[in-house]
């Protein structure tokens, strides 16, 4: 039987080499629900949309499509058709995710997606609320977390891979000012999900990492 897999933490803690090896071993489906968030906010700032504005927010959420294309261990957002993978990685989308993920419509509609994607099982989904919100019946629930000059390290990686190279105190206030609003926001605040296998990967390998978790996943599966 397929089954589902959550995986939850703050940014910048690997979850998603975490969840794109899972899904390469199990042969599912790897959806960033992050990415999607990131592709509201990149549609919100190209609209110029003043996200106070519910109205604005409502119209722009109307006129939203989001794809994935899944290549390989690869996944491919498009926003409206169109493939926007690396504006997604932006400092300009970094500064602003985190308040757009405040917002219950987009909370919602977000929600609505990705439990569809998700109705068959033999996924594995990262993100804030995926063992509390999306999938609370999942299988398997991970809650991933790391030491935060590790993540800063590893996010400071991201952006100079991306042409963007960022000082690490920005990447640092940046990360932690996101961690707070995802912690403490209202609508789904970043917990962690009854029944959570909790992994601190700081003095983990990426196969170390992924040979624990597949273990797990595979006595449920
Ligand atoms: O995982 P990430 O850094 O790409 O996520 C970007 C932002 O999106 C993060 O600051 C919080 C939000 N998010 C969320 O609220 N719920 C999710 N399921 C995934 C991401």
């Amino acid at each position: 039987m397929p089954i589902t897999i959550a995986i939850d933490g703050f940014s910048s803690c690997g979850k998603s080499t975490l969840a794109k090896d899972l899904a390469a071993s199990m042969g599912y489906v790897y959806v960033d629900s992050g990415a999607m968030y990131r592709a509201v906010t990149l549609h919100f700032l190209r609209m110029d949309i003043d996200i106070n504005n519910i109205d604005r927010v409502n119209e722009a959420l109307a006129d939203l499509r989001l794809d994935f294309r899944n290549e390989g261990t690869h996944q491919r957002v498009l926003l409206n058709g169109q493939i926007v993978e690396k504006e997604l990685r932006s400092m300009a989308v970094n500064k602003l995710v985190s308040p757009v993920a405040t917002l219950s419509n987009v909370r919602a509609e977000l929600v609505r997606q990705q439990q569809h994607i998700g109705r068959d099982g033999g996924i594995v989904m990262d993100g804030r609320d995926i063992g509390t919100v999306v999938f609370p019946n999942a299988e398997l629930k991970l809650f991933v977390t790391a030491e935060t000059q590790e993540r800063v390290r590893r996010r400071v990686e991201e952006l100079k891979s991306l042409g963007t190279p960022t000082p690490s105190k920005e990447v640092e206030v940046n990360l932690t000012e996101r961690d707070r609003i995802d912690s403490t926001r209202e609508d789904s605040p970043l917990r962690k999900a009854e029944g959570v296998v909790v992994i601190d990967n700081t003095n983990l390998s990426r196969e170390e990492q992924a040979d624990m978790c597949l273990a797990l996943a595979k006595l449920r599966a």
